[in-house]
């Protein structure tokens, strides 16, 4: 093991004890920073997770692969550091990538090595190439054949520089890799697809998806996979324009549905933003040993990472829920995963309630918790004209979740959440009704995260919110008439 590795693994050790407070059920850093999940997998019978990380600060450095553990996707425990940027090709950072189980039991990780050079003139040229390493769940050793993918396979037009975040998968027998890139000319997206018969020896197989100038710029952390019958592709493209409200300025995400042959050909059909919040990005998938494909993204954002205090605590960065994905009418729809519900106590319920002005019910409130509201009109020619949650709540501080039934809008404002930052506080969703009125959400709240859950699943919009924990009320403002149903549940 290079010290490298074994300076941070005893770095983290020592330090991560002097942390008291963590979410209750997200993972966090275990010290220092942490960004986009990394080698989601199952392995061994357990959960894993890797993600970015740097130990040393509370801001991005050159990236270690950090490590948990879980049996249940929402308790996990921290496992020692499995990569350090140690070797000439991964030295500014062992960037994204994935796990995969080979045939003789052993997993391998496959990962971007970074490296910059700063050039006399100021620039800085980078080179980024594909690496493994082969482990036992615990410790990993990088093959020494490494690179396994360098520019060499590129296609033509691609750029050398950008060239990350392997996912490899299974497919007619064949490992494919599919990995984030740009084209030089011109910085448009695209996903590219790579074949190996034994994950060491690789060939280039097609583009997988280009971008054509329609979302942003280059392609990150991209996945692949087969759901309900069709294909999906995801991707974080970097610097988008907006659109309506499907997508937003700066980093965002990306579902592309659509269907594939036998070859991967892949064919469009839909696209969406996977989450409509503020603080998501680079999600990542698995697919459980029960047959569900699970999605987990980093729940924060590049450009709204300066919102978080850095002074509060020696670790920053956390993961979503774990969500279970599903297609229904061409539409990605993502619900907390099941094993969230053996996290219930305290079952609270209020059915019927007419709102015409602002409530408080009781015994719902709290910082932790599984708030289902179903809201619908008194009758169908008197319709409502604004419903709102207010949580993490008191006399300073709320966070609102909004509906505006005219525009069909979902709003997410956490303005009053503690951040002393100019940067985006608000965003909004296009969220359709079924029938006029009828809206719903489920609302998770882990302290300082809030993840809401619209219409069943089909919109998630997350955010982060800086609110001392004391806030701990809930109110329900409505502008008209309306009926709601209530279940909340604490989480612990
Ligand atoms: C996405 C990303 C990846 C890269 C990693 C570096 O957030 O930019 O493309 O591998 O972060 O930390």
């Amino acid at each position: 093991m290079s010290y490298i590795l074994r300076d941070a693994r005893k770095y983290e050790e020592i330090n991560s004890r002097l942390i008291a407070q963590r979410p209750g059920f997200h993972l966090s850093a275990r010290v220092g920073w942490m960004n986009d999940p990394n080698g989601f997998s199952w392995y061994k019978g357990r959960y894993h997770m890797f993600y970015q990380y740097y130990p040393y600060q509370t801001e991005w450095g050159p990236c270690y692969w950090g490590h948990a553990v879980s049996d249940d996707l929402l308790h996990w425990e921290y496992l020692p550091a499995a990569l350090a940027p140690d070797q000439l090709y991964d030295r500014t950072g062992a960037f994204s990538g994935c796990a995969v189980t080979m045939e003789d039991g052993r997993q391998a990780l496959i990962y971007t090595g970074n490296v910059d050079v700063e050039m006399p003139d100021g620039s800085c040229l980078r080179e980024q190439t594909q690496n493994i390493a082969f482990g036992d769940g615990i410790d990993y050793v990088k093959y020494e054949g490494n690179p396994i993918m360098d520019k060499a396979l590129l296609p033509k037009k691609a750029s050398t520089m950008d060239f990350r975040d392997p996912k490899v998968f299974r497919h007619n027998g064949h490992w494919y890799c599919v990995t984030g890139s740009q084209k030089s000319c011109d910085h448009d997206g695209q996903l590219l697809l790579f074949r190996s018969e034994d994950l060491i020896n690789w060939q280039f197989d097609h583009i997988l998806v280009e971008n054509k100038g329609r979302f942003g710029l280059m392609w990150e952390c991209p996945d692949f996979f087969e759901l309900d019958g069709k294909y999906v592709a995801i991707t974080s493209p970097q610097d988008m324009l907006p659109r309506g409200f499907e997508y937003h300025n700066g980093d965002g995400t990306l579902c592309l549905i659509g269907s594939a042959d036998e070859n991967l050909n892949f064919t469009e059909e839909h696209d969406q933003a996977i989450d409509y919040g503020i603080d998501f990005y680079a999600p990542q998938t698995i697919l459980t040993p029960d047959g569900r494909r699970v999605m987990i993204g980093w729940m924060q954002n590049w450009d709204t990472s300066r919102a978080v205090d850095r002074r509060m605590d020696r670790w920053i960065g956390q993961m979503t829920l774990p969500r279970e994905l599903h297609l229904i009418n061409n539409r990605l729809y993502e619900t907390p995963v099941r094993e969230l519900e053996n996290l219930r106590r305290n079952k609270v319920e209020h059915h019927g309630i007419l709102i015409d002005d602002e409530i408080e019910l009781p015994d719902i409130s709290g910082r932790r918790v599984d708030l289902t509201v179903r809201v619908r009109p008194v009758e169908a020619e008197n319709l409502y004209r604004k419903f709102a949650i207010h949580f993490a709540e008191d006399a300073d501080f709320h966070t609102t979740l909004s509906f505006h039934l005219e525009e069909e809008i979902t709003k997410i404002d956490r303005k009053h959440s503690g951040s002393r930052r100019a940067i985006i506080h608000q965003r909004r969703a296009l969220t359709p009704c079924a029938k006029p009125g009828e809206w719903s959400v489920r609302l998770i709240l882990d302290d300082n995260s809030a993840e809401a859950f619209i219409n069943n699943g089909e919109y998630v919009m997350t955010v982060l919110i800086y609110t001392r924990i004391s806030a701990d009320q809930i109110s329900f403002v409505c502008q008209g008439k309306a009926i709601m149903d209530v279940e909340k549940y604490d989480l612990q």
